[in-house]
């Protein structure tokens, strides 16, 4: 009986061992596969411009769970980009849970693993006033002091959070969003799944009813600024924000009146970000250079002002299908992609991000509803011809 037993647990060590043997070995075969497929990546020919070139990562897709690693996924960051964008963990619900307590694993995961591929972190995000990315004790008001203005204490909160993470990884994260969405158009707003806007000036673009607009008032932006500049006098300071791509559009104009203003007051701020979420059915073809021209002209307005204009979370996403994209609709697709790296690549643009670079794993298919595909590589990790325009772009200017 116990011979029997023996041979049983015997066989199933050597099962297994042949299992994990297979599997480690077919990873390897596709991390080669993949390398050799792409001789010629995105981030060498963008370290030949000078370029960044991003893209969102969440390691909840990759490398720290063992069993679900995806060695190709990881393998195509690696080789494709030079700067990673944490999706979510730097967001203060996951990073500060609780008012006395931060929780840096992830986030030091995440960079240590950036810096030993000698890849950028940009940091995303600081502040933000999406409920979402809140922890529960900004919102359940616990954090109010009795005896003291709620204003005074929320600004001590805001530094600190600041200072403690910009502190933490200074010198390391070169670049953050410090306040993220902190503007909105009530005419084309895309806060339907978060906070209100706020109209403040008739129909010009106002800003979030976010606890932190709303206790502090608008120089939260500028307090926060100033924090993350005190803590890290060399990190390249950002607010980051969506749908104002063009311009002279409401919020466009709202968003350079008020960076123009801390400029001139010397408020420290390098650039704004343009998230670039976009549907491509809303993207007029008929037009397309007026509307390409438009944009070009945003970017060259904001520079003007001496402020880069980056790229922080372009994605296209396309009606979902029973069939999958069409070929007109990948190709249209490839064109936006190419479209808005070269207007990055005109301009005072040193970053250049895309939210997500797989099907396989982006935010598109959870929260925009009807809509997917909105990536460069598919989900089976293939590049499409987004991948491909983008290469020719970098190669154009190479
Ligand atoms: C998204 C993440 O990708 C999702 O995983 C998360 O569930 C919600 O937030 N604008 C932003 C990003 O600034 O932080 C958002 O990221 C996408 C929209």
């Amino acid at each position: 009986m116990k011979r029997v037993k023996i041979i049983f647990l015997v066989s199933l060590v050597s099962l297994l061992t042949l299992g994990f043997l297979l599997l480690y070995i077919r990873n390897i075969i596709n991390v080669h596969a993949v390398k050799t497929n792409s001789t010629i990546s995105l981030a060498s020919l963008a370290e030949k411009n000078d370029l960044k070139i991003g893209s969102e990562f969440d390691p909840n897709y990759a490398f720290h769970q063992s069993l679900n690693f995806d060695n190709t996924y990881t393998a195509i960051l690696l080789h494709e980009f030079n700067l990673i964008v944490p999706g979510n963990n730097f967001k203060m619900k996951l990073i500060h849970p609780e008012q006395s307590r931060y929780d840096f694993t992830v986030t030091d995961m995440i960079v240590d693993f950036a810096l030993e591929h000698h890849m950028d972190i940009h940091g995303h995000t600081l502040i933000w006033g999406n409920p979402k990315s809140l922890p529960k004790w900004l919102q359940d008001n616990s954090w109010k002091i009795p005896g003291r203005p709620d204003r005074d204490v929320l600004i001590d909160i805001l530094k600190n959070h600041i200072k403690t993470i910009v502190g933490r990884y200074k010198g390391k994260v070169k670049a953050w969003d410090v306040v993220n969405e902190a503007f909105c158009d009530p005419a084309n707003h895309a806060h339907k799944w978060s906070v209100p806007c706020i109209v403040i000036d008739g129909k010009k673009g106002g800003m979030d009813a976010s606890v932190w607009r709303t206790v502090i008032g608008p120089e939260y932006i500028e307090i926060a600024l100033q924090a993350a500049h005190e803590a890290d006098p060399d990190a390249y300071l950002y607010i980051n924000d969506n749908n104002y791509e063009s311009i002279n559009s409401p919020k466009s104009d709202k968003i350079y009146s008020f960076v123009k203003d801390l400029i001139e007051r010397k408020v420290p701020i390098n650039g704004v970000g343009q998230q670039m979420h976009i549907p491509l059915d809303a993207v007029d073809f008929s037009q397309y250079d007026r509307v390409i021209s438009l944009i070009q002209q945003n970017f060259r307005k904001f520079n003007d002002l001496g402020l880069d204009m980056i790229i922080t979370e372009l994605d296209v996403r396309i009606k979902k299908s029973l069939f999958g994209p069409s070929d007109t609709q990948l190709k249209n697709q490839a064109k936006v992609f190419a479209s808005m790296l070269k207007i990055c690549m005109d301009s005072k643009c040193p970053s250049f991000t895309v939210w997500g670079f797989t099907d396989k794993y982006s935010w598109i298919p959870g929260h925009k509803k009807g809509y997917d595909y909105a990536t460069p590589f598919d989900d089976k990790l293939r590049p499409k011809p987004a991948y491909y325009s983008l290469q020719e772009i970098l190669k154009i200017k190479e």
